[in-house]
């Protein structure tokens, strides 16, 4: 069994008051001057960042704010916060939103203690620092898990390149979760939430590694559990309680909980992170775009050997069985695996996400645009995906490809 280390600092305060607590977790946390970071127009709309500054002030907690972050967020923004932090003397980050808010506050506050330029550390070409602001976040959407995640995603629009810096500092301080707060996403947004913490599961699940049970229970419970909740929230967009089991579960799912003692996969996740790199479309949906195909090539792959092989093909039996409620056909566990990637396709198309790059962009995706996701994803060619099956350039070529629909 591969030895792990769990840790999940964060500290959550989930519930319909849990936005009370604001201003003493602020200080809690050793904030004395906040940067209140946002996104678009819904907490401005919804009246969230009203309240919370409302209560900052009313805590005695001085704040700036910057809003503006959009889906996919950008790194000239977040420049712009490193900046604004700098002068005005801020010590702590508070985003108001979803993933993007939460990885672009993570950004900002690793750029304000750096001496040279952030972007480096995404590009893998800076030490680790040594130290960050603190950042915590009131959450909108459930779907990146960045407000317990050690990661964040930042796109640099020259180039169009996304790229994922991972670091345990990052991990929020506190994270403040009111599922009465999601009753106003978009049926597209909730079920592309449900879909990228669904795949942060699958991501972890799909190992070669069968030893940590106990893990393998816990994630199939979470996949069932989002499985269901998602059309009970499709049909009522205000049922507390199956919006409170997404809100939970996205948090799970990305907390480092279904991946312990395992070794985890990533290579939907990198294949992805390409195609809203360059298409700028909703992650979870790139997700459920990519992993059919990702899927149906790792399964029929005999390039690793016969027991390897087998050990996958075992997984997406059980995967099937245990998540996708396909009968198991002990004659047939090759079929039994079909049916159960058929059945994700069904459940995603039922929930209104794509399952191919044509569903997802509106049109075909020509040869140019995948010869350029696949150059980027190998990192010019120099770097593999993946660990289920590790796949180097060609792989992540033909999967594109099979993925064009
Ligand atoms: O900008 P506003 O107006 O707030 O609208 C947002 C945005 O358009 C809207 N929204 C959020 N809360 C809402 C709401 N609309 C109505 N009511 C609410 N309560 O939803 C849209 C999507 O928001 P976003 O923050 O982009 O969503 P998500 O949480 O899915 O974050 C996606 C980003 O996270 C990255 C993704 O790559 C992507 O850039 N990821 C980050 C990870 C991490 N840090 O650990 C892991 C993930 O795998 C992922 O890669
Ligand atoms: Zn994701």
């Amino acid at each position: 069994m591969k030895d792990f280390n769990y840790y999940a600092p964060t500290e959550v305060v989930f519930g319909e008051r849990s936005e009370e607590q604001v201003a003493a977790l602020v200080k809690k946390y050793g904030g004395t001057k906040v940067l209140v970071h946002y996104g678009g127009m819904s907490a401005v709309r919804s009246g969230l960042l009203d309240k919370i500054c409302g209560l900052l002030d009313e805590g005695g907690v001085p704040f700036v704010k910057l809003g503006g972050v959009v889906p996919n967020p950008r790194l000239s923004l977040a420049r712009e916060g490193i900046e604004l932090c700098r002068r005005e003397d801020i010590d702590f980050i508070l985003a108001v939103g979803g993933g993007s808010v939460i990885d672009s506050a993570k950004c900002i506050a690793y750029g304000v203690c750096m001496e040279g330029d952030v972007w480096d550390l995404y590009l893998g070409k800076a030490e680790a620092p040594a130290t960050m602001l603190p950042v915590a976040s009131v959450l909108t959407i459930p779907a990146a898990g960045s407000e317990m995640s050690e990661a964040s995603v930042i796109t640099n629009e020259e180039g169009d390149v996304k790229l994922g810096y991972s670091n345990n500092l990052s991990r929020p301080k506190f994270a403040i979760m009111n599922p009465r707060r999601t009753f106003t996403l978009p049926p597209y947004q909730t079920a592309a939430g449900v879909t990228d913490m669904m795949m942060h599961t699958m991501e972890r699940y799909f190992t070669l590694d069968s030893d940590m049970d106990l893990t393998t229970d816990l994630a199939e419970a979470v996949l069932r559990r989002m499985k269901a909740a998602v059309f009970d929230v499709l049909k009522n967009p205000e049922d507390y309680r199956q919006r409170a089991q997404i809100m939970w579960g996205g948090s799970i799912a990305h907390n480092g909980l279904t991946g312990c003692g395992i070794h985890d996969d990533w290579a939907t996740h990198q294949l992805e992170h390409e195609l809203s790199g360059m298409f700028d479309v909703t992650h979870g949906a790139g997700l459920a775009a990519v992993w059919p195909s990702w899927a149906r090539y790792v399964l029929s792959d005999l390039t690793d050997g016969p027991a390897i092989h087998a050990t996958r093909l075992s997984r997406f039996v059980r995967f099937a069985v245990n998540v996708m409620d396909v009968p198991n056909d002990f004659a047939d566990p090759d079929g039994t695996a079909q049916k159960g990637i058929e059945a994700m396709e069904r459940f995603y198309h039922a929930i209104g996400m794509p399952i191919n790059i044509k569903e997802l962009i509106g049109r075909d995706i020509t040869d140019e645009e995948i010869k350029e996701m696949t150059r980027k994803c190998s990192r010019d060619y120099t770097a593999t995906c993946g660990a289920f099956k590790v796949l180097k350039a060609d792989d992540m070529e033909a999967i594109y490809r099979m993925a064009r629909g």
